[in-house]
Formats: C-alpha cells, structure tokens, sequence
C-alpha cells in the first residue's frame, strides 16, 4: 500500500537558500523538497510538495488534502505565530499533522515561541534545519503505523 503525504511550506519558505541562511540553511525549497521525496519514498510513500505565501491559499490547500492525502508536514512559517484559521483548518481537516520549522523557535525572538498550530497537529519538529523536514515525514509515518512490526 502506498502512503501519501503532503508536504506543505507557508509564506516567504519559497526563498530558503538565499533567505538568512545563517539561520534557514544553504538548501533551496527544491532541494529540500527532492531530498524529503526520495527519503518517503525509500517507505513506499508518494510525497507532494507545495508552497504558498498566502493564508487563504494554504488553508484551501489543506481543505483538497482531505481528498487524497494521509497526513501532512507543514511549516506554516510565521503564520505558526499568528493564524487562527491555519489552526482551525488543520483542527478541522482530521488528517494527522506534524508541524515542522527548520529554526528552534524556541530558542528565538519571544514572539516565535508560541504556535497556535501545535496544539493541534501531532506534535512539533523544531530546530534541525532541514532534517526537520525528514524527521517530519518520520514522525508522520510512525504515526500512520509504517513502522509497525506487522508479526506483532
Ligand atoms: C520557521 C520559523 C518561523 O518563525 C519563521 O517565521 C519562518 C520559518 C522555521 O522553519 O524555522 O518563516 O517556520
């Protein structure tokens, strides 16, 4: 059986490679979006991956989710922050979400250490760059029972 999985990046993740690299890393959104396929798909897993720099755009991807996808690994970018719609579509959608960031937000400004979104995926993924986003798919996969060994 193969596992579907979105792979979604909000607002301003379309510049990752030339945006503070110091911080965000030296992979484009590409990049990072190849290396997470290749690794779902070593767990006969079909990754789509997309990317929007507007709230709306992204709660309504994540509304056509519910027609084909399993789960999803989102880094909602600063709408992690700020956005009460993005928390209500994914509390609203019954798809397992982790949410990932490639910074430690907790280790930030005091504004980035609060998500609205958490409470409402299955758990966060924060501060490995952009491991994050494999660690993401691990977590999501592990949660779908991928893992499991089928004798127990
Ligand atoms: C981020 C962290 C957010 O605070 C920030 O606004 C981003 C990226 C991360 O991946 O570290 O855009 O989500």
């Amino acid at each position: 059986m193969t596992r579907h999985i979105l792979l979604l990046h909000g607002p301003n993740l379309n510049l990752l490679g030339v945006r503070e690299p110091e911080i965000y890393g030296k992979y484009t959104l590409e990049q990072i979006n190849a290396i997470a396929a290749q690794h779902a798909s070593k767990h006969n897993t079909e990754l789509r991956a997309d990317q929007s720099n507007h709230e709306g755009d992204l709660i309504d991807i994540l509304h056509v989710a519910r027609n084909w996808a399993d789960g999803i690994v989102f880094n909602p970018g600063a709408f992690t922050h700020t956005s009460v719609a993005l928390r209500d579509a994914v509390s609203g959608i019954s798809l397992p979400v982790i949410e990932v960031h490639l910074s430690n937000i907790h280790a930030r400004e005091s504004f980035r250490q609060t998500s609205l979104i958490a409470p409402v995926c299955v758990g966060q993924i924060s501060g490995f760059g952009w491991r994050s986003y494999l660690l993401g798919i691990d977590a999501l996969l592990g949660h779908l029972g991928a893992f499991r060994d089928p004798t127990l």
